[in-house]
């Protein structure tokens, strides 16, 4: 139906993530172990034929914005391939084609995607320090992912009313941890004076095998304490969310040409202007990220017993109603998630 995709809380849903993959070319110690996790067998991983479906669709019930997550999403054979068909998609609607990746295996690839449809680019760095990046992420490449960054930002171009190739926005994904990263909180803050970029700090939070600590957690009001004691309170400028499906909360040192935004999904939730939906490599629906009743669009589409195309398409949409349909207001609270089973951080894409 027309409102599928508006749920009883009077919340209209936007936006898709898609995870492209499970696989990750990292290690990060606060969302996996060591060893990594099982991966689900590939024939059970979406294709890009599904995944382009399933994106029309979407966006033929309003879905206006796409990302691209992981695992690592350039991990993902056939990336570009399937950008091409998401790009095609402007024509009905599909606004923003976004990706959120590490960078670890992008430089050489980014100016491909952008040529083919990326518009939005979020790039996880949680420190500037080469050494502290592999006690992370335990694998090596810090100097890869500032290379990606510098293409990133050389890829930028102002917004025109037609699709031109071009990056939009360029943000950085900081997750806060106490004891690993929170003493380099002013020199992120510091990349935003000469790169009109956006760096985002992110409450870390828990999931299933994380090791989550609250401890750990470092609140965003704590957060824009200290930026505020170092730079000057009247240095630090509020600013607004033109359409409120922001996950972040957002400042800029004055006359910077960047800025900086909190993701505080713990100590200050966003439920309640959440537009977001999400689809996993398997090809289940999530309606939230820590909501762990699932259902799987991929089996509707493979074992229909219609062949006919508008029938599949009816069931689908009956699926995705339900479920969005029954999405909870917000989530349980932090200490309830931490106990709760979820999938882990890299099997969702955050
Ligand atoms: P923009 O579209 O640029 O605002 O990015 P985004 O924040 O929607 O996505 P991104 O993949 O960059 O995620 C940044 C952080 O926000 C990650 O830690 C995500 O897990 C978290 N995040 C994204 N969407 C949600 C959400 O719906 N709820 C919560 N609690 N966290 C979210
Ligand atoms: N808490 C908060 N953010 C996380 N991310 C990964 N694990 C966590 C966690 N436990 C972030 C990544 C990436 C984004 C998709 O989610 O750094 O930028
Ligand atoms: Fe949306 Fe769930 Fe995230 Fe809340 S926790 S903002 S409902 S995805």
């Amino acid at each position: 139906g027309r409102h599928a995709l508006t749920d009883k809380h009077q919340r209209k849903h936007s936006y898709l993530r898609i995870s492209l993959t499970e696989r990750c070319n990292l290690r990060c110690t606060y969302c996996m172990p060591a060893a990594g996790l099982p991966l689900t067998p590939s024939e059970s991983i979406l294709t890009n034929t599904e995944i382009a479906h399933l994106s029309k669709l979407f966006v033929s019930q309003g879905v206006n914005k796409i990302r691209l997550t992981g695992g690592e999403p350039t991990l993902r054979p056939g990336l570009q391939e399937l950008l091409q068909e998401m790009n095609e998609l402007r024509a009905d609607g599909l606004e923003k084609i976004c990706m959120t990746s590490n960078g670890l295996a992008l430089h050489r690839k980014l100016n491909g995607l952008v040529e083919n449809g990326l518009t939005h680019l979020n790039l996880s760095l949680d420190t500037l320090d080469e050494e502290k990046f592999e006690r992370i992420t335990r694998r090596k490449g810090h100097s890869a992912v500032m290379k990606t960054l510098d293409t990133a930002l050389s890829l930028l171009r102002p917004p025109s009313s037609t699709w031109q190739p071009g990056l939009q926005s360029v943000k950085i994904n900081n997750v806060l941890t106490r004891s690993s990263n929170l003493d380099e909180l002013v020199d992120f803050v510091r990349l935003t004076q000469a790169h009109p970029i956006s760096v985002r700090f992110i409450e870390f939070m828990p999931f299933s095998g994380n090791k989550w600590d609250k401890n750990e957690m470092v609140p965003y009001d704590e957060a824009l304490g200290v930026i505020r004691r170092e730079f000057g309170a009247e240095n630090v400028v509020p600013l607004t969310n033109e359409d409120g499906d922001g996950t972040s909360k957002r400042w800029r040192i004055k006359g910077w040409k960047g800025e900086i935004g909190f993701i505080s999904s713990m100590s200050d939730h966003f439920c309640g202007t959440c537009n977001r939906l999400r689809i996993t490599a398997d090809g289940n629906l999530k309606v939230c990220l820590f909501d762990n009743t699932e259902v799987s669009l991929r089996d509707v589409m493979r074992t229909a017993p219609s062949f006919d195309q508008r029938q599949i398409d009816e069931q689908l949409m009956d699926v995705i109603g339900i479920a969005v349909g029954n999405k909870k207001a917000k989530h349980a609270g932090m200490d309830l998630l931490a106990g709760m089973q979820n999938r882990s951080m890299v099997m969702i894409g955050g």
